[in-house]
């Protein structure tokens, strides 16, 4: 190839750069107003997280298997009751939703809540590797009978627990 030819080629294709710059309008302002809520966050979930179905069935079981998670990796910023009191929250300053409020989850799939138990929101850490998927379900089924809602009497023939957590 003549170097007449390349710089040929490269006059081109920086044409081309240029008009494909010229091409790309100004995207319209979308930046959130006032009216962004405080909570839900507004976590990066996918839509294939958020879509995700709860295989841990709604039983008093999970619930209380949940509970007993709860009281020793959430209760110290999520409060005893769930009420977003706890005392680290409380010494760090931390702003926590109540999860006792209906409305605090109610837009929220299980997906959605296990994405999110999973990877953490800054400055909650993510519990994704350091328990089982099973223990993040039955997380989600306690957050949901701390907003009210009752689970079903267990059947008694739900699998056994695995409840080896890793140390941090
Ligand atoms: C270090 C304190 C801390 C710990 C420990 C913690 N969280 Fe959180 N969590 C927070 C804070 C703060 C938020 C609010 C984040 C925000 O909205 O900016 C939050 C938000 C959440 C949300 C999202 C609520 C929503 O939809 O906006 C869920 C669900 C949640 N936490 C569950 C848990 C569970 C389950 C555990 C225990 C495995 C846990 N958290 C442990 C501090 C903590």
């Amino acid at each position: 190839m003549s170097s007449k030819t390349l710089l040929l080629i490269l006059v081109l294709a920086a044409g081309c750069l240029w008009a494909q710059e010229k091409k790309e309008p100004e995207p319209p302002s979308t930046a959130p107003t006032a009216t962004t809520p405080a909570s839900p966050h507004p976590a990066t979930i996918s839509a294939e997280d958020k879509a995700r179905k709860n295989p841990v069935k709604f039983t008093e079981v999970s619930v209380q298997r949940g509970k007993r998670i709860y009281n020793t990796q959430c209760a110290l910023c999520h409060g005893e009751k769930g009420d977003g009191k706890g005392e680290l929250a409380e010494d760090m300053k931390l702003n926590v939703p109540d999860f006792t409020n209906p409305d605090t989850l109610k837009d929220r799939t299980d997906g959605e809540l296990f994405a999110i138990i999973g990877a953490g929101i800054d400055p909650m850490p993510g519990q994704a590797g350091r328990m089982t998927e099973p223990q993040r379900w039955n997380l989600v089924n306690y957050l949901r009978a701390l907003a009210g809602k009752a689970p079903e009497k267990s059947s008694g023939k739900e699998p056994e627990e695995n409840v080896i957590l890793v140390p941090q």
